[in-house]
């Protein structure tokens, strides 16, 4: 290898690449011969060149325990979402998957149907909500014993690992389907908000002219016998995001009407004070 050139340089690296893996093989002679490509195509000075080193080093400083910078990048490069699309593309009567997104925690409680997952001062000044609905297969029929684990921000837009004044596990829990694949819980009616953006991926959303807002949801993952697990959402119908989510993770059949009820006896059935929101939303689940 001498006389290495723009001509000739990415020949003589891919020769170099003999993992004994096959798949890392793959994996290296891609990403080099696309890397290399790229450097072609943009030509970036040294100067711009050092930038982008320096941009991954600020991204790998900010990771901690709590932060993780590089899968906010690739949330927000839509690398996650495409990863999550060719990895679960989904048979008819399946629910779509999205995004894990940073805030998921295990150990949250399993609750009884219809407790309340919203606790302490959001429980107060949230709108109240009812969610409920079905686990089946693919052909429609219920099953038994499915694990929902749940967890969505507060009406402030904040989960309870970002806010010390929510107590702890708020706006978290599990529900078990009963013999007809049903479920149903209470909550507050979530609201959009951003990622976080003080660190250099907010940069770059700046940079590129990009806000770093997502449309208001629930997550779910939903686990069964026999089953894939599902990693989900659920939207808010109307949200002001849905179409310039910050994460590329919504999908038509995820957005679920959040309808207004006024009627007082009904919100008194369920401890509310009238108006409050009611959602049904059916799961599919694909078998392993
Ligand atoms: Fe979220």
């Amino acid at each position: 290898m001498r006389n290495l050139n723009e001509d000739n340089i990415t020949e003589s690296v891919l020769q170099q690449i003999k993992a004994d893996n096959p798949r890392l093989q793959q994996i290296m002679t891609s990403s080099i011969t696309h890397l290399h490509g790229f450097i072609r195509e943009v030509e970036p000075s040294e100067d711009e060149w050092f930038q982008a080193i320096q941009f991954l080093t600020r991204v790998g400083h900010k990771c901690d325990d709590q932060r993780q910078e590089f899968i906010l990048l690739s949330d927000t490069l839509g690398v996650s979402i495409l990863v999550d699309s060719i990895s679960h593309r989904m048979p008819e009567g399946a629910t779509e998957s999205t995004v894990f997104g940073p805030f998921h925690r295990e150990g949250a409680p399993v609750l009884e149907h219809g407790a309340n997952i919203a606790h302490g001062p959001e429980a107060e000044k949230g709108e109240p909500v009812v969610v409920r609905g079905r686990v089946t297969d693919l052909s429609g029929q219920p099953l038994a014993g499915a694990l929902l684990d749940i967890w969505q921000a507060s009406p402030d837009g904040k989960y309870d690992v970002q806010d010390p004044d929510q107590p702890e596990m708020n706006l978290r829990g599990k529900f078990l389907t009963n013999a007809n694949g049903e479920y149903w819980f209470k909550t507050v009616k979530p609201s959009a908000y951003p990622i976080p953006d003080d660190g250099p991926v907010g940069d770059l959303l700046r940079a590129t002219g990009r806000h770093p807002m997502r449309p208001a949801h629930i997550h779910f993952m939903l686990s069964a016998d026999g089953y894939e697990r599902l990693i989900t959402h659920i939207f808010v119908e109307g949200d002001d995001y849905l179409d310039s989510d910050a994460v590329f993770g919504v999908k038509n059949s995820l957005v679920a009407d959040f309808t207004l009820n006024e009627s007082p006896q009904a919100a008194a059935a369920y401890g509310f004070d009238a108006p409050f929101y009611e959602v049904e939303f059916n799961f599919g689940l694909k078998p392993i």
